[in-house]
């Protein structure tokens, strides 16, 4: 069986910038199925030989070193470009006829919307119409990029729209945070060792922080982040995911629908906020100078920062809080988990009034993908006095070479109709069904009040404040590179 991935939006950046240099590199490896070919549809007029030509420049700048003339021709040749609108009917029924012509034989196929979200239901609806969906030709799959919708409504309305068209195990919705190695790297320390989940538990954590800070400002993003802010942004897809990897339990076999099974019922435990304690469990920020950027009216309440304290109530977390943070213009790029450990029950070896510091797990998801366990260890040559340190695990000490990006992992799942990785249409609404009333709050005149500040830093100071009225304080590391 061949295969063939069509990809809507092909002029734009997505396309050049990550689609094709995933598959690429995926092609050099040898791991794409053998016949696979890539065709290209956006409205821009290309013939085959000058889309390849434009991909070549492209895939080259972003592959560096990586990139290689002869393996290059090679994957070239499987790529073709189709002209059209994908929200007119005959520009569709064209492209089938173009497929069945380069596909001469029965052939799987991938439709990936890289378009702008507002295209998707038309263009999930001329798929149908057209009957490139049909699924009595070949397995038909769908491709989406986030946003799911802008609110659960909306999220609903895009889910039942695509279902009409693909069913659910033929939906691919993509959160490229569940495509980088670390984040699946959580699973496999989870659940291919035995001596963590013992300890993975209320008994014995004191609670969990997820970070996913970002150095850089909006930037040329500002029309589309004003409408979205970090909540839609970063906290329905990233930061959720991130939570549902850490605190669900193990899936009885990685099987796509038992893994998402589990984290379903993360999202089921999560304790629903009235106002009141929304004002109460979340921080929202905005850096100084962002009603400069383009894009942002001069009035903008846009959160560009936001920390949650999330409760998961069930037999394993019930207790534990979990705080997620996010925002641009923060001290330095890092996504981390940390796993903050109680105290031991006895102080032996510090003053009563200084407690020692307790255990922690730091799960570095990037840069400097790794792990560290912090532990006390008693200092040399002072009595019996302790300081926290680490045992250290890097991936670019124990792996040669990068870690491949996300969306190579992501197109060869799809490729292979493994779609553990996708989030599913219950996920998705759940999440939202998670931020949407928190940002209903903050647009309404019981809104906590808006934290400015300054970019480089780790947010507003309100934040660290606001952990410190809980006995806690927020894990400030930016990692170390080497
Ligand atoms: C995207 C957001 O989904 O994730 C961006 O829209 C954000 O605002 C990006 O910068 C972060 O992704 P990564 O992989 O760089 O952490």
């Amino acid at each position: 069986m061949s295969h063939t991935i069509v990809i809507f939006g092909a002029s734009g950046d997505l396309t050049s910038r990550k689609l094709i240099p995933a598959l690429y590199l995926l092609s050099k490896k040898k791991r794409l199925p053998e016949n696979t070919r890539i065709v290209g549809m956006s409205r821009t007029e290309f013939s085959h030989d000058a889309w390849r030509s434009e991909l070549k420049e492209s895939t080259a700048k972003f592959t560096g070193d990586k990139f290689e003339e002869a393996s290059w021709t090679q994957f070239a040749a499987n790529i073709y470009y189709h002209p059209g609108d994908l929200t007119k009917l005959e520009d569709l029924t064209g492209l089938k006829s173009f497929l069945e012509e380069i596909e001469a034989g029965p052939a799987e196929r991938i439709y990936y919307l890289s378009t702008a979200p507002r295209l998707y239901v038309e263009a999930i609806d001329q798929l149908g119409a057209s009957g490139l969906a049909n699924q009595e030709e070949g397995d038909r799959r769908i491709v989406l990029e986030k946003p799911f919708g802008y609110d659960l409504d909306t999220a609903k309305k895009l889910n039942s729209d695509v279902n009409r068209v693909f069913p659910e195990k033929n939906v691919y919705r993509i959160d490229h945070y569940l495509g980088k190695e670390t984040v699946q790297n959580m699973l496999v320390m989870r659940f291919a060792n035995s001596i963590f989940e013992p300890v993975w538990n209320r008994n014995y954590i004191d609670h969990v922080q997820i970070t996913v800070a970002e150095e850089v400002l909006v930037g040329r993003r500002g029309g589309y982040y004003d409408q979205a802010g970090v909540l839609r942004d970063m906290f329905q897809n990233h930061l959720l995911q991130l939570l549902m990897i850490t605190a669900m339990e193990a899936p009885v076999k990685f099987d796509a629908d038992m893994v998402r099974d589990e984290k379903v019922k993360v999202l089921q435990s999560i304790r629903p906020m009235d106002e009141a304690e929304i004002r109460k469990e979340t921080v929202r920020g905005q850096y100084k100078g962002y009603l400069n950027e383009e894009g942002v009216p001069k009035d903008s309440q846009t959160e560009t920062f936001a920390a949650l304290r999330l409760w998961v109530d069930n037999w394993r977390w019930n207790g534990v809080p979990f705080y997620l943070r996010s925002g641009k213009g923060m001290s330095c790029r890092t996504t981390q988990i940390v796993i903050q450990y109680r105290q031991p029950p006895l102080t032996l070896f510090n003053k009563k009034d200084r407690p020692i510091d307790s255990n922690r797990l730091v799960i570095q998801i990037q840069p400097a993908e790794g792990i560290q366990m912090q532990i006390q260890s008693k200092v040399p040559d002072e009595g019996m006095s302790t300081r926290l340190t680490s045992l250290d695990f890097r991936f670019c000490q124990q792996y040669n070479g990068e870690l491949p990006d996300a969306y190579q992992r992501l197109l060869l799942d799809a490729l292979q109709g493994d779609a553990s990785l996708f989030a599913r249409s219950d996920e998705v609404e759940l999440a939202w069904g998670i931020i949407d009333p928190i940002i209903k709050t903050w647009r309404s005149d019981k809104a906590p009040q808006l934290n400015l500040y300054e970019d480089g830093y780790w947010g507003p100071t309100e934040s660290a404040d606001w952990m410190a009225e809980h006995g806690r304080q927020w894990f400030d590391v930016c990692p170390v590179l080497h």
